[in-house]
């Protein structure tokens, strides 16, 4: 029997949004309808296309979709937004499906921005990546791009998507605490994260999607030009280190992140996430946050 949100108590009808955002579904109406047959048949023709048009022994994605825009558009001929929010996603003809030459356009994007502005206006003309059709908005950075600590989270969530800023939710506040701890606020650290659009219902980055924003998270770090990043969790930590130990034997040790010839002391730790649901281990951040405290104040007294 289906139940009517009329019969439903203000309480349960709270508990059932509540669930559908934690569910990943952030918006129960779109501005405007959405013509899922259409999508899916532009997507069906668009994959048909790439098959006809790509040569005989030409790499194909690991799902074995290719991407439907050529591999010769330039970068300097795709559209720069740079107003937030993220602009809109694409209709369903423009449809991307990440292939190798999403990941070539990645590079090429990433290598031409000359500054975080541009590097920002590049993500977000960037369509190669699936996550950006169903986020609201590009989350770029927060605080202070020349601050000397730079710290690299995961992905938004769901508040980070609304607000188009990162760690702003509950996992950005207990950061915000971590900050101050050590003397630092958002005006004296910058904040970013590896993947800039909030993965459906905060799932894990998939290996595709982070080899994507690869070139860009790189970048982001080269032209920020930080003296110490900081990786906050699995995510950061291992794609940017290139290690496949664990955030737990990495975390605490400090270690060297090359970014634009330049050779930048990086400090893995975990994720405030995380350490919502483990309370217990913000002993072990704590240890890393005084170790982090200590590489700050030789630095400013070096
Ligand atoms: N978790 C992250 O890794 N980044 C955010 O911005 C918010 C939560």
């Amino acid at each position: 029997m289906a139940v009517s949100a009329s019969d439903m108590s203000p309480q349960a009808l709270a508990a059932l949004l509540s669930f559908y955002a934690d569910s990943g579904i952030g918006e129960l109406c779109e501005d405007a309808a959405i013509d899922r047959f259409e999508q899916s048949a532009a997507l069906a023709q668009a994959r048909a296309q790439s098959q006809q048009q790509r040569p005989t022994g030409a790499p194909s994605s690991s799902n074995g979709e290719t991407t439907q825009r050529p591999l010769s558009s330039a970068p300097a001929e795709r559209p720069r937004a740079t107003a937030q929010p993220v602009t809109p996603a694409p209709q369903a003809s423009q449809l991307t499906i990440p292939g190798e030459a999403a990941f070539e356009d990645a590079r090429a994007l990433a290598a031409s921005a000359g500054s975080i502005p541009e590097l920002r206006a590049a993500l977000d003309g960037f369509t190669g990546c699936n996550l950006r059709h169903s986020a609201k908005t590009l989350v770029f950075a927060d605080g202070n791009p020349e601050a000397d600590v730079m710290f690299i989270g995961e992905a938004p969530g769901r508040e980070e998507d609304i607000q188009g800023a990162p760690f702003v939710g509950r996992a950005g506040q207990l950061l915000d605490r971590m900050l101050a701890a050590i003397g630092l606020t958002r005006e004296t650290a910058y904040i970013t994260n590896m993947i800039p659009w909030r993965p459906p219902g905060n799932r894990t980055p998939a290996p595709h999607e982070i080899e994507l924003c690869r070139p860009f998270i790189e970048r982001h770090v080269a032209l920020a030009a930080p003296k110490i990043v900081v990786m906050l969790g699995n995510v950061a930590s291992k794609s940017l280190l290139g290690t496949d130990k664990g955030i737990l034997s990495l975390r605490g040790t400090w270690m060297e992140y090359e970014a634009g010839g330049n050779r930048i002391p990086a400090l893995p730790t975990l994720h405030p996430a995380y350490l919502l649901r483990n309370p217990a281990q913000k002993r072990l951040v704590w240890a890393d946050l005084l170790s982090l405290q200590e590489r700050i104040e030789q630095l400013r007294s070096g």
